[in-house]
């Protein structure tokens, strides 16, 4: 992380919230015009859905298993977002193929020759009151990120795309209606939560990779949320704290689906089921929380 860090605020790229200490102009500009490669594997979440476990399960199924590439670099060098601040500096254009990408861009803000190419996209999503939750968690403790204020007022932001990355309903439902179906694979926290190993081997036949049953049980006993905290290349204890203030919220805070219960208020939650309901009316995939 840069030292140059402050708390940040937003400029609207596509009509989309982003916040610039994260992702300066240049980044995003260097984002947009990025070369994709047919070979590229894309991880794509809405914010606090599960990108960085994604960032732990991809280079170790490429690796056969090997943990080395997440015990020696940090989930950020590893795989990097296409569009933050980091992304010039770490000459993504120059790392060989095959390349593992992060980036918590909507659809229309991908880069054109995304479009244009065969990259592979894993997309995951998250319950919106769990990703709620942690987002509020998150921005309070990320010195970097926008003041989220008082969970109501953060409620009116987030349910109004007023956040980073925008509407998490726009997000996911621009993913739901990519035309690019045959690359994308769809998959949700959720399902990752109730059967990691099951998760993995359906990434495995995605990617192509063969993997044997033992280094898939490997891959998830090294993915679970207890072990990956203590990995200090993916539990972003190399952050200092005066960017993460850990005494507010630890990153890998709780690892579990249904937090949102411990945070909203009965009114809240009616308010965002709601929204939900009117703003999901028009999609037929069917979420897995809400079975
Ligand atoms: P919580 O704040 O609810 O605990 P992202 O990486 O997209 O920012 O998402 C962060 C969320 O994913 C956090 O949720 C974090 O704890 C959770 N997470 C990260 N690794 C996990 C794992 N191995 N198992 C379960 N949850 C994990």
């Amino acid at each position: 992380m840069k030292c140059e860090l402050k708390r940040s605020f937003y400029v609207q790229h596509r009509g989309v919230y982003v916040p610039i200490a994260l992702h300066p102009l240049e980044s995003l500009k260097y984002a947009e015009e990025f070369t994709v490669r047919d070979d590229d594997i894309f991880i794509g979440t809405y914010p606090k859905s599960g990108t960085t476990w994604m960032q732990e399960i991809v280079p170790l199924i490429m690796s056969g298993g090997d943990l080395k590439p997440v015990l020696t670099l940090p989930n950020w060098d590893r795989v990097p977002w296409l569009e933050e601040h980091r992304a010039i500096e770490l000459k993504l254009e120059d790392r060989p193929s095959p390349r593992i990408l992060a980036t918590h861009f909507q659809y229309p803000m991908m880069p054109k020759s995304w479009f244009n190419s065969k990259a592979k996209m894993l997309y995951v999503m998250r319950n919106p009151k769990d990703v709620f939750t942690s987002s509020y968690h998150y921005y309070k403790m990320a010195t970097y990120l926008v003041d989220p204020g008082t969970c109501d007022e953060f409620l009116m932001k987030f349910l109004n795309g007023k956040v980073m990355f925008g509407s998490w309903f726009d997000h996911v439902k621009g993913w739901l209606n990519a035309k690019e179906k045959d690359r994308i694979l769809y998959l949700t926290y959720e399902e990752m939560i109730m059967d990691l190993k099951g998760s993995i081997s359906k990434i495995c036949s995605f990617l192509g990779k063969s993997l044997s049953e033992e280094v898939m049980e490997r891959i998830a006993d090294h993915c679970t949320f207890k072990n990956m905290k203590q990995n200090k290349m993916s539990n972003y204890s190399l952050v200092p704290k005066q960017f993460m203030d850990t005494s507010k919220s630890e990153f890998l805070r709780k690892g579990i689906s249904g937090d949102w219960k411990n945070l909203f208020t009965v009114a809240q939650a009616e308010f965002f089921d709601s929204v939900y309901k009117e703003k999901l009316k028009d999609v037929d995939f069917k979420f897995i929380w809400d079975k």
